[in-house]
Parts: C-alpha cells; structure tokens; sequence
C-alpha cells in the first residue's frame, strides 16, 4: 500500500508556480517556535491532540534540535533502493503552530508559502488538509483564505524524511528533514506573476526591456529610466548601464496592480552563445567559480541571511566570480544577494540520483517517463521562482543523475519558458540537452585535449558527438578541496586560460559539511553516530572550515584566480584578466624590503586598463645589483581604491613578489678548531652536547633536545589517502613501511672537522631503507648540520611488494621543550604552503605561536607547513631559544604533538599537547594534489625516492628583537 509520499505527484493543491516577490501587500513570518512531535515511524492518523508537545525552531531540523540524528552518505541512498517506497522506518515529525491572524488582515484570501521543507509534507489549516508536497529545496504555495478566521488559527504540518522524492535528492550532503526555510502567510496576490525580459546589446549601448506580468491590466515603472509601461511592451532603452558580475548595475522597477506594488530589480544583460561560446553582453565568460552547498555547522541548511551574505562577501573577497548552487536551488534570498553584489550563477535543480549508480542504474528515474512529471515539476519551480534574477544566467537540470529522456522534458520545457538563459548538464555524455561540454575532476592532459578539441570520442551518434564537440568546456567540478589541499590549482588556471574552449571552473565546493550537535565540541561526520552506510569524512570538503574560517586553499585560490595580473620586474606589467571591467576600483602600492624589513614604500601611477588589456608602468626602484644589500624583494600590490559592497578600501585583490638583484649570499665562516674528542662519554663542541656512542645530541646550546634524526613520514592528509587502491600514496608509502620506520646508528666517527653520524633507517620486515649520515661541524657560533640520504633495497617494487616512487617528506624531526612555543620566520608565510599549493605564500618576516601555527584541519592530518623558510627562530616567552638557518631554504613545521599523533585522530579533540614542541625542518615534502576525488599531485610536485643532501645550521638565540636581523639588514 502507498501513501502520499510514496507517490509519482509533486504535490496536491500547490498553486502554480510563479516567482519570488517582494510585495507590498500584507505578510506574516510563521518562523519561530512551533510545537513539535516525533515519530520514529510514518502514524497513520491525521495531527490531532493537544497533549504531548514538544518545541522546535522553524526554521529548522529536528536531527539537529535533539531529535533522531543526522545521517551523512556521499552516493549511497540510506534506505533500500525500491522506487518510489520509502522504508517502514521513516522519522517524521509533527509540526504545529498558532498564530493570530492581524485584525486587518485583507478578506480576500491569503496562501499559505513554504520556501522548503524536506521531504515531503500534509499540511493543515484550523483542522482542514489542505494539500502535500515534495521537492525540498522549492517554494510550494496553497490557497487559505477560505480557512482562516479572525483571531487564533491552526497550522498543522507533518513533514516525512523519505518519500518517493528521496530518490531525486541524493546530493552528497547529510540528510536533513524539517521545515527549513521560512513559512509565511502573505495576503492574496493580486500580482500574481512577473517575469522581467532586460536585454543589453554591446554595440548599441542599448536595452530592450519588456516585463510580462499576470494580471495583464498590471503598470510597471522605471522611475530611473523614466519609463513606464504595459505587462508584454517591448520598449527600447536608447543606453543603458549593463549588469554583470564585474559591475552589477541594477535599476529598481515596480509593478502595480490593484494596489499591490512588486519591487524588482532589473539587470540589463543578454545571454548568448556565440561561436561555441557563452557569451554576456557580447564578451566570453570566465568562470573563477566554486560549487557552494547551504551550510551552517549548528542549522544545517537552514541558513540565515547574514550567512547567504557573509558566503558571498568571501567569495567576492577571494577572487571568486560564480557560484554553482550545488546541487538544488539555494534560499531564495542568496540570489537576490548575487545579483547586488555580482556574480554569475548557474543555478541548479533539485535533481540527483547518484545511489542508482549500486543497481548499475536500473530503475534511474531519470530515464523512466513514469517520472517526468516529478522532475518536470522541479525544473518548473526552481526556473519560476527564481527567473528575475539577472545574476542566474545558466540552468542546471540536475546533478549526476546519469543519462535519461526526462533530461528531453525538462530541457524542451525550459527552452521555450526561458530562451534567455543557457542549459546545464554535465552526467550525460551526450550532452544533448545542455549548452556546455562538462566534466569532473579532469586530469590536466585531458584538459589540454579538451582545450584544443582533440578529446576522445564520447558518444557514438555522429550527430551528437559534432555537436557536443563543438560546445565550450567548463569545469563542473575540479580540485577537491577535502582536508589539507587542494594542490595543483596554478596547473589548472594555466591550462584554462590558454584555450579560449576552456571557459573556467567551479571547485569543489565551498564549506565543510562539518555539524556540530547540541553540547558538542568537536564537528561530526558520517560514521560517528556507528552507523553502517555512510560517506565518512567526504563532506568535509570545503574551501573555508565548518565555521566559515578560510582555508589555506581558499587563500591560494585566491591568489591563482587574481583578476589581475602583475608582472616584472621589467617591464612591470598589470595585466587586466577581466571581461568588462576597467582597473579604476585599484590602488597599486609597492614596497622593497630587504630580509624582510620595508627600505621603501610607494604607489604606482597606472593608467587606464580596459578589460583583457595590459600596460607597462615604470619600475620604481632600481633594478640593479646592489652589493651594500641583502635579500631584496619587491613587491606590488593591487588594493581596493574605495569601499565597495564586499569589502573596504584598502582590500587587497592581487600581488605580486619578485625579487630584485641583491648581495650574493655570504660565506659561512669555517669553523673553529674545536677538539672533537669524547670526554665522559660526551662530545661536546659547537654549543651541541652529543651521546659519543649513539652519536646523539642531547643538548643544544644548554636546551635538552631529542633528535634530529631523518624522518621521512607524515599524517596523511586526504588527499594522499585518495580513495585507496592506486590512486593513493599513502598506500604505497605504507606498504613501503614508511610509517614505521627503525633507526640503527653504525658507527660515530670524526672526519675532518666533523662528527659523523653514520646509520641505516628502513621497516622492519621489507629489504628497502636508506642509508644515512649526519655530518656535525662547529660553525661560528653555531653547529652546521649536514644529512646525505641514499636510498637502497626495492624502492622499485619486487614480485611482492609493490613500487614506491615517492616519499612523504625528507627532512629532520626534532623534540624542543614545551616552554618554546612562539615561532618567528623569514621565508613564505604567513600560511602553510605545500610544492603545489604554495602561490599565497609571500616572502617576508612573520611570527606566531605554536598553537596558531596549525590549521586546524576538522579531520587531523599533515598542516602547517611553512615553506621556503631562509630562518626560523624558536623561542620561549622571554625570547630565548634557537634559531634554525636553511641552506638556502628549509620547510618548517612546529605542533605540540606528534606525527603518529595527527595520524592517529579522528577528531581535533583527539590531539592533546605534549611535552615538547615537535620541528620538523625538512628539505621538502610531497606536493597535495586532489587525489581524494581527482588527480594526484603531478610530477614536478613529487618528491622522488633519490640520493639527497642538505644543510642546517643551528645558533643559540637570545632573542632581543633586531639580535635576529642578520647583520647584513640596514
Ligand atoms: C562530485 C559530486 C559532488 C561531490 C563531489 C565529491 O562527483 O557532484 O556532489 O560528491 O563529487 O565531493
């Protein structure tokens, strides 16, 4: 026996479709505190009794108000997959309200707006049943007028977790029930419908405007245009300001009728493909654009507006020009913002099957006819609602949901409701219904193929693959941003801005999907509840952490997709990568510091760049050797020139470092004559004290140290797990034992000058290792360290044991006290940076704690890196401590707990401080890659197995300020 939510039919008693309207007529929020009941399986009986309530925020969802739980899968449908059943075993919850209905409240008539509740849900007026509906994330309105009375009313709602639309909403998110968005009363609409038709030609300079609205007797007023006109009449605009992302220039216009007013506001803008482009206003789009699910840690995808406006003034302040509302439409409210602050959507349906991916895609409702009216349904409310915003310039049918006819209906539909916008679809290779060719997590050489159009065939019908080769690319989704990554961003942006096909991206995605519940302290993610069927960390993916802090990824996004480009040192170039906009918002400012320390500060005298242009500009300092210098760099920054919606002057949009000729380094001086002979069973000299038989140093400079020794391990970060088999390397790296390396000492000589150290470190029970030295030399007034690295055995794989071609990282690890918890450097900074995410880190002098110095990743993992580091002091709260000197450059990480300890947590909690403050100092390690859901890091990023040698110089610092400076600064 089915119900109604089991059912083929989107709703009962839904008014048609229409879209979002700020209106003057009277309306009352229904958010707030509503009665609640749950029930762990679907009763039977209508709502009724006034006993047993709870409370509950709406809007809002009961798993993260203390009721039931959240559960998370990536592909897998959490219940058995048996369209369009739902499990016996369906939460639902029982939802109840009384409001006052104000005294003068209009008589005729009033609807009842729900802007999304999931899944499926009855709803009640006074006792009355008024209709049901499914979609979670579309609006659904019902006629009330005839039920309310003056004073108290009744709502009653109860909303099922699983329906026959489940198996349309299978997003890769948690699945959150509830009513979570806003519910409201509005009086009856007497403008029942607007849709704005706002046109710009780039050779005119003119618009074309004409506003259909029902009914038809309505008025529509520009006042800033000075126009008004009739619901269908076309006028023309002589010149108008555009809209695009770059400058979003809206006119606000009204709609009259019957004393309702509408506000909307209108953006002047044509879409078009042009020659195998997507085109605005006559110019190829550039897509810097990032995949954006609602989140908030603590309301899940019930978000506030402040959060819509928030998500998008980061994006604005990182670079970013579009957003994909993966993977359904978003709050109503984010596009409004998208529109005023300027961004390109592409705004997506409520449509994904992924789960039938298990059945090898049986029963796919995406192909099955039997289905068209629910899909349909979806396509006709997300293109209804939201059809007015100029920023919405591309639909989305859905997200992989496989190929299927129904893509036909929707797109056939929506072609002739909306001939203005362009199509999307990336899951069918045939890419019949959608205007862009599109893929996933495409490695970069088929990305160059792509580019120049010379990519495999990827449909047989001859008709449809000409067509779909003839189509621009645009990236779906790339560079998984899951835990510490993602790497390889410079790779992409080079690849796509050389091909014209290429039309740009959208990263995956925005924020981790981390919740926390109730009393928590820690974010949670599939499998922390026991649960079997679950997608485990994989929703912790995110360009910023759960609580919107950005992360070192979204930092070197920013950086690579710069709108503007800056170059030299000669000639010094700004490059203008902008479609429309000129550089007149920009103040370039440069400054030339030497190790670090400002010598000169200026502002550039840039002229006018128009878009896609570049100019030279004169170099303000002397680019010549000069001797009497140290390490000299230059750099020009591009900052905003005034406030702006998004961010104040000051705003820094793009940079540049280069550095400029300087003083070749010095010569270290030799060091002294210091006997070097074991007494008391101690060497000592060079302000270190070693262990004669182990060779060990005990004491540098007076401090109690463990180590250095060779470490070639790091805590995995996701993207070196991949997702297992061979696309990770920590596999490898495992089954090469490098997670449980032994450390032998051979012998402890003195050889010239030095103590060697001479040993071997390898896994038990493989053949492979390294044979290892540690040269100590006194040097000044410090201790020179250098460490030579011979890699032996079967690195290359033997009939058994597999290849390992790369290491996790090749450097020392060191245990200081714990009192050494501030950290000062010269080198990159001020974040982490790994070989192939390392474009945000500039050269200067930076300082931090410890503490500070981690990302606190959601999931533990490698962070913190620090690269390039010329020197680095280690000090304690007065100062005291040490300093480390690279030979030229080390990279440095410093955490209060171990490797094996970031390896071994699940949970940021699961790390507690120990006793030391543990440095790595490392030659270099492993690049990121995307390799949790893409491509490894590549070649050039790899750090291969292979003989090695570098350089450290340890010195007692005693930390007066400029004592660091080295003497050659000014
Ligand atoms: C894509 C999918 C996204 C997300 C991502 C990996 O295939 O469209 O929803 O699952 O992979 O995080």
């Amino acid at each position: 026996m089915t119900s109604y939510f089991e059912d083929l039919v989107p709703g009962t008693g839904m008014r048609t479709p229409r879209a979002w309207l700020r209106s003057s007529r009277p309306k009352l929020s229904l958010n707030g505190r509503w009665q609640f009941k749950f029930w762990p399986e679907a009763p039977v009986d209508p709502i009724a009794g006034d006993d047993g309530w709870d409370e509950l925020e709406v809007p809002g969802h009961w798993v993260l108000q203390g009721y039931d739980r959240p559960r998370y899968t990536n592909t897998a449908f959490p219940f058995p997959i048996d369209p369009p059943r739902a499990p016996d075993a369906n939460p639902t919850g029982d939802h109840r309200r009384w409001f006052d209905l104000p005294d003068d409240w209009p008589r005729d008539g009033a609807v009842l707006r729900f802007e999304g509740v999931d899944s499926c849900f009855k709803v009640w007026v006074n006792g009355v049943e008024i209709g049901t509906a499914k979609g979670s994330r579309l609006p659904s309105e019902f006629e009330v007028g005839s039920l309310l009375r003056p004073g108290r009313n009744l709502i009653a709602v109860r909303v099922h977790q699983w329906s026959s639309g489940s198996y349309l909403e299978d997003q890769d998110m948690w699945w959150l029930p509830g009513i979570f968005r806003d519910v409201t009363l509005l009086a009856r609409p007497l403008v029942e419908d607007v849709f704005v038709h706002a046109d710009y030609d780039h050779v005119t300079g003119g618009g074309t405007l004409r506003v259909d609205v029902d009914p038809s007797y309505a008025r529509i007023l520009v006042p800033e245009l000075g126009l008004e006109l009739a619901p269908g009449e076309t006028v023309s605009i002589p010149s108008v300001e555009p809209w695009s992302a770059e400058i979003p220039r809206l006119y606000d216009a009204h709609v009259e009728a019957g004393g309702e007013t509408v506000e909307v506001r209108i953006g002047f803008r044509t879409v078009a493909m042009v020659d195998g482009l997507l085109t605005v206003n006559g110019r190829p789009l550039f897509f810097r654009g990032v995949n954006r699910h609602e989140h908030d840690p603590r309301r899940g995808r019930a978000v506030s507006v402040e959060t819509m406006r928030q998500d998008l003034v980061l994006m604005k302040q990182h670079n970013l020009n579009a957003v994909r509302t993966a993977h359904y439409p978003p709050h109503p409210a984010f596009l409004d913002l998208c529109d005023e602050l300027g961004l390109w959507v592409i705004d997506e349906c409520d449509i994904e099957t992924h789960g039938f991916i298990y059945p090898d895609w049986r029963g796919n409702p995406a192909d099955d006819p039997d289905w068209a009216p629910m899909m349909l349904d979806r396509m006709r409310r997300m293109v209804e609602r939201d059809k007015n915003h100029p920023s919405v310039i591309i639909w989305s049918l859905a997200n992989e949901s496989h190929r299927g006819r129904n893509f036909g209906v929707l797109a056939e539909w929506t072609r002739e409701r909306d001939p203005g916008r362009a199509l999307f679809y990336e899951r069918d290779r045939s890419y019949e219904f959608s205007d862009f060719y599109s893929l996933m997590y495409t490695p970069l050489d088929e990305l160059e193929r792509i580019g120049t159009r010379t990519e495999d065939v990827s449909i047989d019908d001859p008709a449809l693959e000409a067509r779909r080769r003839g189509l621009p690319f645009v990236l779906a989704e790339y560079a998984h941003a899951m835990g510490n990554g993602p790497g390889g961003l410079t790779d992409y942006q080079r690849v796509m801005e050389r091909y014209p096909r290429l039309q740009g991206g959208f990263v995956w995605e925005w924020i981790d999907h981390g919740l926390l519940l109730p009393g928590a302290t820690d974010y949670v993610y599939g499998g922390d509840f026991g649960e079997r069927v679950h997608g485990a960390n994989f929703c912790i993916d995110g360009l910023m952490l759960p609580d919107r802090t950005p992360s070192p990824g979204l930092l070197e996004l920013k950086k690579v997709i710069e709108p503007v480009r800056i170059t030299g040192p000669e000639p010094l170039t700004i490059h203008n990568l902008q479609t429309f906009a000129t550089l007149d918002h920009l103040d370039f400012l440069w400054v030339e510091e030497v190790d670090g320390v400002e010598v000169a500060a200026g502002r550039l005298e840039v002229p006018a760049v128009e878009a896609g242009a570049a100019v030279e500009v004169g170099m303000p300092v002397q680019v010549e050797a000069r001797p009497d210098l140290g390490e000299r760099w230059m750099t020009v920054r591009a900052v905003l020139a005034k406030d702006e919606p998004w961010a104040a002057a000051g705003h820094e949009v793009a940079w540049t470092q280069f550095p400029l000729p300087s003083a070749p380094a010095e010569e270290p001086v030799k060091g002294g004559d210091e006997r070097l002979r074991p007494v008391d069973g101690k060497v000592v000299f060079g302000g270190g004290e070693f262990d004669a038989r182990s060779g060990r140093l005990v004491r540098l400079f007076g401090v109690p140290v463990k180590g250095p020794r060779l470490d070639l391990w790091r805590a995995p970060t996701d993207n070196d797990n991949g997702q297992g088999g061979n696309n990770s390397v920590a596999v490898e790296w495992r089954a090469a034992g490098l997670d449980r390396l032994e450390h032998r000492v051979d012998e402890v000589v003195v050889e010239d000058q030095e103590l060697v150290v001479r040993g071997r470190v390898a896994p038990n029970g493989l053949g492979l290792g390294v044979r290892v030295s540690y040269r100590w030399r006194a040097l000044g007034d410090g201790l020179q360290l250098t460490v030579d690295v011979v890699p032996e055995g079967e690195w290359e794989g033997s009939a058994i044991t597999p290849r390992c071609g790369s290491w996790p990282r090749l450097g020392v690890r060191m245990a200081l006290p714990a009192s050494f918890g501030k950290v000062r450097w010269f080198g990159g900074g001020p974040g982490e940076a790994y070989a192939d995410s390392r474009e945000a880190a500039r050269v200067g002098r930076y300082e931090c704690t410890v503490d500070e110095f981690q990302t606190p990743y959601v999931v533990p993992q490698e962070n913190g890196s620090r690269i390039d580091v010329r020197w680095a002091e280690l000090t304690d709260a007065d100062g005291n401590g040490l300093r480390v000197e690279g030979a030229p450059y080390f990279q440095l990480t410093a955490r209060r707990w171990t490797t094996e300890d970031l390896e071994r947590a699940r949970h940021r909690s699961d790390l507690t401080p120990r006793e030391h403050v543990f440095v790595n100092l490392d030659l270099a390690q492993n690049g990121l890659g995307s390799a949790s859901c893409g491509p490894a890091a590549t070649a050039q990023h790899t750090l291969e197995v292979a003989e090695r040698t570098f350089t450290l110089t340890f010195r007692e610092f005693g930390g007066q300020g400029d004592a660091a400076v080295p003497s050659s600064a000014p």
